[in-house]
């Protein structure tokens, strides 16, 4: 996979749709940008919407009521996409009163009726979060992609990944003898594992886990760069459009601009707004600090002192499962 290149010529950042801007950052409602931008036009809608669980940056309404806004939000949207277009829709639960409504399943209806086609449901899991009493800890969210047609771009060998064991052959039949992979490595799959935060060295001795990603400002739920910068590569081309309608401070637009596309965001947030534009000047500085993509998840050695197991635990139940792993392998 290619990097980012390191020396970047700065773009002039437009407020208000342009189609000749390369990028643009609206602050203002989405449906208001959406009346600024021509049908048929954007490559690829990716984002992660509000969830409608009462963040500082909105304003909590009931299920129905929230999925009937969104609704006519995403049929702008659907007319905004090009025939060859994707959208990727980021989402994790809803919660109320203990019960657990998985929004992708809510979601799925509302662009089905539109007559976009699912192509995969991304399984984005990480390795860390809230700790559940009554149920088990969630770990992973989704990201539906659908396509508005069956012609849509899809850029494999741009986001191939590693293989485990580039030197299998196939071991029967005509090809007997010859690699079976590609040599650009393989499909990296429908389950991503993508850090949202960083354990590495000095992490270990810091409570504030979060604060520690290269990439965290102080947006309440960022994405990382590099989950967008995948999507960006696998279902754009060089200059086409990349639009997040509830950018936050800005991921999906430096993920575009990284990757030569053009960026269009909107937040309702004006000091999001301002934060996006400080990490596109950062990103044109050289100075953006960024997990790049494909980097290996960090796995403890068992050596940090917070992976071992402390001494006041020792007797007990748990620590008695915990030293014996291999009973559960
Ligand atoms: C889940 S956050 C997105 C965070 C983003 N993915 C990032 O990495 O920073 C949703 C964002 O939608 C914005 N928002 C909510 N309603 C909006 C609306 N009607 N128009 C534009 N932005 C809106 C919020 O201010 C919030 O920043």
């Amino acid at each position: 996979m290619m990097e980012p290149p390191l020396f970047r010529g700065f773009k002039p950042i437009a407020d208000a749709f342009d189609e000749n801007a390369e990028i643009v950052l609206y602050q203002g409602g989405v449906n208001d940008l959406l009346t600024q931008v021509p049908d048929d036009s954007i490559s690829l809608i990716v984002t992660s919407p509000p969830y409608n669980l009462g963040k500082e940056y909105e304003d909590r309404v009931s299920i129905e009521r929230y999925l009937e806004t969104q609704a006519s939000v995403i049929a702008h949207l659907y007319r905004v996409l090009r025939h060859d277009g994707s959208i990727c829709w980021q989402v994790g639960n809803f919660v109320e009163d203990g019960e657990v409504y998985p929004l992708d399943t809510l979601y799925y209806p509302i662009f089905k009726r539109l007559g976009l086609k699912l192509r995969n449901r991304i399984i984005w899991r990480f390795g860390h979060g809230l700790h559940a009493s009554k149920r088990f800890s969630g770990r992973y969210e989704t990201i539906l992609w659908f396509t508005k047609s069956e012609n849509y771009v899809f850029n494999l060998d741009a986001v191939r990944v590693p293989a485990k064991y580039p030197g299998k052959r196939h071991f029967k039949g005509p090809n007997r003898g010859e690699l079976s992979g590609n040599p650009l490595g393989k499909n990296p799959s429908d389950v991503w594992e993508i850090m949202a935060q960083e354990w590495e060295e000095a992490i270990w001795d810091i409570p504030n886990v979060k604060s520690n990603h290269p990439e965290k400002t102080d947006h309440p739920c960022q994405f990382p760069i590099e989950l967008v910068e995948r999507c960006v590569l696998a279902l754009t081309n060089e200059g086409d459009w990349v639009f997040d309608p509830y950018m936050g401070v800005g991921t999906s637009v430096v993920a575009a601009v990284m990757r030569n596309r053009r960026a269009l965001g909107s937040d309702q947030e004006a000091e999001y707004v301002q934060l996006a534009r400080e990490r596109l000047v950062a990103y044109f500085n050289g100075t953006l600090r960024y997990r790049p993509l494909g980097k290996p998840v960090y796995e403890p050695t068992g050596r940090e002192k917070v992976s071992q197991m402390p001494e006041e635990w020792k007797q007990n139940a748990q620590a008695s499962l915990l030293e014996r792993p291999e009973k559960y392998e």
